[in-house]
């Protein structure tokens, strides 16, 4: 995994990997974060600084869950994988508001996945977490009939073994949602080193849209589309910074990033 090396990052703790820095309780105690989802959120209406509650922002969260989810048409028929279901708080939206036949999560980081299980510990005979990447999925071909993951593609080492391992694990015409920031452009990665510490220490790739289309067909997806959804997650993710104790950090450059056009936020869908 990559080196996180914070030292510029004057409210972040030293860490030395993406695990640790999701395995440490900084990011899910973090007032950016508030409400267990680690996500930018799917922010519905139009946002006014002042008048965004700790409420609007957990809804935010768990509104970029629904959206994928709706997406993928999610239904009870479904057995579901969520690749880095993070603290678990996705989970249990999926398993309370969608109720699949079976959801699965798995995550990178050891502490998410306790956060994850202690969550949802009452829900036992359909549901597992693991601790597992992204890069090598520990279940047979053909498993699922739906996969997604959200906000956490950017931390994948490789994205061309996550999606190679996706079209493994999906049955025939199963779908595969991957909701995350990608840039816009060839330059775009080593101009976002500019403004973001995160893409500098590499714990965040930015990797291309092209590229993310490019490796979906090269697997074999069919039906891809790509849909923008920054006018829906940038400008509240903003708003909620500025109010709070980060107003003057550089997690406002998310937005700067977004204004000059470096990279977006997308909901990509594809078809085995
Ligand atoms: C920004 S959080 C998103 C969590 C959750 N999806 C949400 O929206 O609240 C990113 C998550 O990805 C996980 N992660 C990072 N790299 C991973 C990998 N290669 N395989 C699996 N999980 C990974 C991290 O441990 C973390 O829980």
């Amino acid at each position: 995994m990559s080196n996180v090396t914070c030292e510029h990052k004057e409210h972040w703790p030293v860490l030395n990997t993406v695990e640790e820095m999701y395995d440490s309780d900084f990011l899910i105690k973090c007032s950016l974060f508030e409400g267990g989802f680690i996500n930018f959120g799917y922010w519905k209406k139009k946002i006014a600084q002042c008048f965004i509650s700790t409420k609007d922002r957990l809804e935010s969260g768990k509104n970029l869950y629904r959206y994928v989810l709706n997406k993928i048409s999610l239904s009870k028929k479904d057995c579901v994988l969520e690749v880095a279901c993070g603290a678990g708080a996705g989970s249990q939206l999926v398993l309370h508001e969608f109720g699949p036949k079976e959801y699965h999560g798995i995550d990178a980081s050891k502490s998410q996945i306790a956060r994850a299980r202690e969550l949802n510990k009452i829900e036992k005979s359909k549901v597992s977490f693991q601790i597992s990447s992204s890069e090598s999925l520990p279940f047979l071909n053909e498993s699922f009939d739906k996969i997604f993951s959200i906000e956490a593609a950017q931390h994948f080492q490789s994205l061309k073994n996550f999606i190679k391992e996706a079209y493994r694990t999906l049955k025939p015409n199963g779908t595969l949602a991957i909701s995350t920031f990608f840039a816009l452009s060839d330059s775009a990665s080593s101009l976002a080193t500019e403004l973001i510490p995160t893409v500098r220490d590499r714990v965040d790739f930015l990797y291309q849209i092209s590229t993310v289309h490019q490796l979906l067909q090269e697997a074999g997806f069919q039906g891809i589309v790509v849909e923008s959804i920054g006018k829906n997650v940038w400008h509240g993710f903003d708003s909620w910074i500025a109010r709070g104790e980060f107003k003057n950090s550089w997690d406002r450059n998310w937005y700067k990033g977004y204004k000059q056009g470096l990279f977006d936020y997308f909901v990509v869908l594809a078809k085995k």
